[in-house]
């Protein structure tokens, strides 16, 4: 009897498992009958003997690698029709990519079958024809984006059946016939520009700017008067701009007249913040250099012997607070807790003075942290040398590394001295700068906290690899960075609701500066407009839409064999800006991860043959995000 019950196990297991495989086979097989019936001038490294799960390009699979879940070819120089029966066969796709090639011919029918489909893109193609009728099938699809086409026939009420679309792209195609009404609250992108629509925008859709609906010939009757020169389309006639002209001339003119004030007031503002900003900096550095700062005044006000620059054991310098207030000082940087000068005092020594703005705890307290601070000693920790404490002064002495900061490395002017960092350079940074982390959490029984992890606060030590600095400030500052600034783009979500950082929001900064090592974007920057950019959010958007290695640095691009590295390394870095701070990993464990995408030195490794857990799919986990 067991016999047979485990001869049925066998069977069912078998069956299951041939199950899962067949699917595989016959998606591969579908794939080979798509490339081989189309055109393409940009080679494929599709192989009928290789395996298709990470490995052929452009192909994800699911997490158990049972079936292929996402294809992304764009610019593959695709030309021709897609072949019939191919693509659709693919019955667990969720996205498809083939955007920015030459293909011609009708958006293929038999896509119906592709019941799990949410993201398509099909921009910057020759497509043809009408869109199919009936979109009610395809009830996942989420973002479409097939643009730049040459689509012809109407837009089909059957769209308002896609509960779950966010976006919806059709500009620039040959749509005619009036735009359905569209009733889809998760609709947040909508743009039909340049196409041959007619009728009446409807109200369901007047939420959208009107710069969405450009080059048509649709009227939107439900709008009153112009609103803004700049927003009002020119190309079309507005029924109601007749009747309101006159009023339409007295508002252009109120509005001219207000701009050119806004225009005055803002150029004013902007002069006297320079100003004000520039005298108040001269101040800082003048008053430190010829020591008429507060310090030398607080200490022979009350002779308190106490006073004085409290060196840690084992630091070598000899200099005294007169010898620091009398060396030459310039201004390094501004943080989110006060102003870095690197002073350069009369035997040449360089050193790092930092000078806290508002600390918001006592003496006692402050002394203790620094006792804390003081006391870790590691090669990726910058030691702090000594500090100073008076009622109106707090200053803190490091080290001075002379190569700068990574993120002045990273982002800095990219002159002809600059060299690029290079990917052994980045790896470095970010195994020093986590090998630093994690010593700083160990300290205070494995609760001890950094709290302003960033770019700006990591160094090179000798050796190249990062090295931390500025720890343990958050507890014993008030300061927290304003929402736009470089600093507030490396804050976890959870910091700005709490204004408490803890470990995981450590982890979360860390990971931003990872994302930064790999774009070599910064945490916050603007594009070309005056859009703010959020790293974290737009490296989930990118991962999640289109193609991974757009998001990569283009200055790592010139180096080979080196792409599967830094899609573990993105991994790695998504997993410590995920929102939910208990889910993010532990700094430990972020170190044996990121020593296992290389190993760079041999020292402190356990051993060299464990790579392989790691470099498990690279693509799947960061296919899509939830
Ligand atoms: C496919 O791979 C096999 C070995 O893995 C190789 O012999 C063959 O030439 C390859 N075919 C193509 C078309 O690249
Ligand atoms: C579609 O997606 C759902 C949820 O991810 C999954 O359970 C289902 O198996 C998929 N369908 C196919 C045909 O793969
Ligand atoms: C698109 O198709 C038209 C007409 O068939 C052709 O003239 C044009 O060159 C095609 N464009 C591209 C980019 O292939
Ligand atoms: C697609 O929709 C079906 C039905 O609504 C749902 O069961 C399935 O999970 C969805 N698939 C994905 C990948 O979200
Ligand atoms: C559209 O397709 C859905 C699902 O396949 C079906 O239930 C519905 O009847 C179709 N509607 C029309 C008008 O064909
Ligand atoms: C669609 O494609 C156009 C052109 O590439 C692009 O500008 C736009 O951002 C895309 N829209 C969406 C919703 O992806
Ligand atoms: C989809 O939309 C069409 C037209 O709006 C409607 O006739 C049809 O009943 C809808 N189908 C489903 C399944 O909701
Ligand atoms: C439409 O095409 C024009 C030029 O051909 C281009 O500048 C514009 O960005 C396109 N619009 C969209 C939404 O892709
Ligand atoms: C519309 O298309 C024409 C021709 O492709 C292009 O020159 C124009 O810039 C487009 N307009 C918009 C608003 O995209
Ligand atoms: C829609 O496309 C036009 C060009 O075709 C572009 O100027 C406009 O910014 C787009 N709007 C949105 C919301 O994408
Ligand atoms: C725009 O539409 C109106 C009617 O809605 C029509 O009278 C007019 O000729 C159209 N203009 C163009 C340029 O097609």
């Amino acid at each position: 009897m067991e016999v047979l019950y485990a001869f049925c196990w066998i069977c069912i297991l078998g069956l299951v498992l041939f199950q899962g495989s067949a699917d595989l086979v016959e998606d591969k097989q579908a794939l080979l009958d798509f490339v081989n019936n189309l055109r393409h001038s940009r080679s494929l490294n599709w192989n009928e003997t290789s395996p298709v799960c990470n490995n052929w390009i452009g192909v994800t699979c699911n997490k158990d690698g049972s079936r292929i879940v996402a294809v992304r070819l764009p610019g593959i120089g695709l030309h021709g029709p897609i072949p019939a029966n191919t693509i659709s066969r693919l019955s667990a796709l969720q996205i498809l990519s083939l955007r920015s090639n030459g293909i011609n011919g009708h958006l293929p029918s038999d896509f119906f079958n592709l019941r799990n489909l949410s993201f398509l893109y099909l921009q910057y193609n020759n497509f043809s024809g009408p869109l199919p009728v009936n979109f009610s099938a395809w009830n996942n699809l989420t973002i479409v984006n097939l643009s730049n086409n040459r689509f012809s026939g109407s837009i089909p009420s059957s769209l308002s059946n896609l509960t779950h679309l966010e976006a919806l792209n059709l500009a620039n195609n040959s749509l005619s016939g009036e735009i359905p009404d569209l009733n889809l609250p998760s609709l947040q992108q909508i743009n039909l520009s340049n196409n041959s629509l007619t009728g009446v925008v409807p109200k369901s859709l007047l939420r959208f700017p009107i710069s969405v609906f450009e080059g048509n010939n649709v009227s939107f009757e439900n709008i009153p008067p112009p609103t803004s020169p700049s927003t009002a389309p020119s190309s079309e006639p507005n029924p109601t701009s007749k009747k309101s002209g006159r009023l339409g001339e007295a508002a252009l003119l109120g509005i001219i007249i207000a701009s050119c004030v806004l225009v005055i007031i803002t150029f004013v503002f902007f002069v006297i913040v320079c100003c004000s900003r520039r005298k108040s900096e001269d101040a800082y550095s003048r008053k430190l250099q010829t020591g008429e700062m507060s310090p030398e005044k607080a200490v022979s006000r009350s002779q308190d012997a106490n006073n004085r620059l409290f060196f840690f054991e084992g630091c070598n310098y000899t200099f005294d607070l007169e010898d620091l207030l009398r060396a030459s000082a310039e201004v390094l940087g501004k943080g989110t807790y006060g102003i870095s000068y690197k002073a350069v005092l009369e035997d040449a020594t360089t050193v790092v003075v930092k000078r806290l703005k508002e600390v918001s705890v006592g003496k006692r307290d402050f002394e203790q942290q620094m006792e804390v601070v003081g006391s870790i000693q590691h090669p990726n920790v910058a030691e702090l040398k000594a500090y100073y404490y008076s009622k109106d002064e707090r200053l803190m002495v490091y080290d001075y590394y002379n190569q700068g900061s990574v993120s002045s490395i990273l982002h800095g002017k990219k002159g002809e001295n600059r060299t690029p960092l290079n990917w052994d350079d980045r790896m470095k940074i970010a195994i020093g700068a986590a090998r630093g982390i994690a010593r700083i959490h160990s300290e205070n029984a494995d609760k001890f906290v950094h709290g302003n992890i960033k770019s700006s606060n990591i160094f090179l030590n000798s050796q190249q690899y990062g090295c931390v600095s500025d720890l343990g400030l958050s507890s014993i500052m008030s300061a927290l960075a304003p929402p736009i600034s470089r600093a507030a783009g490396y804050r976890a979500p959870e910091v700005t609701d709490t204004r408490k950082a803890m470990q995981p929001s450590d982890v979360y900064s860390f990971g931003v500066v990872l994302l930064e090592l790999l774009t070599g974007k910064s945490p916050i920057h603007t594009t070309g407009g005056d859009e703010i950019v959020h790293l974290v959010r737009w490296v989930h958007s990118v991962v999640r839409e289109e193609w991974t290695a757009e998001v990569f640095d283009i200055e790592l691009m010139r180096y080979p064999n080196i792409e599967e590295e830094m899609v573990e390394m993105l991994q790695i870095a998504m997993t410590c800006v995920v929102r939910m701070p208990d889910q993010r990993p532990k700094m430990p464990d972020l170190v044996k991860m990121i020593e296992n995408v290389r190993p760079i030195d041999s020292e402190n490794r356990p051993s060299s043959g464990n790579r392989s857990e790691s470099s498990t799919p690279p693509a799947t986990m960061i296919g899509r995000e939830p």
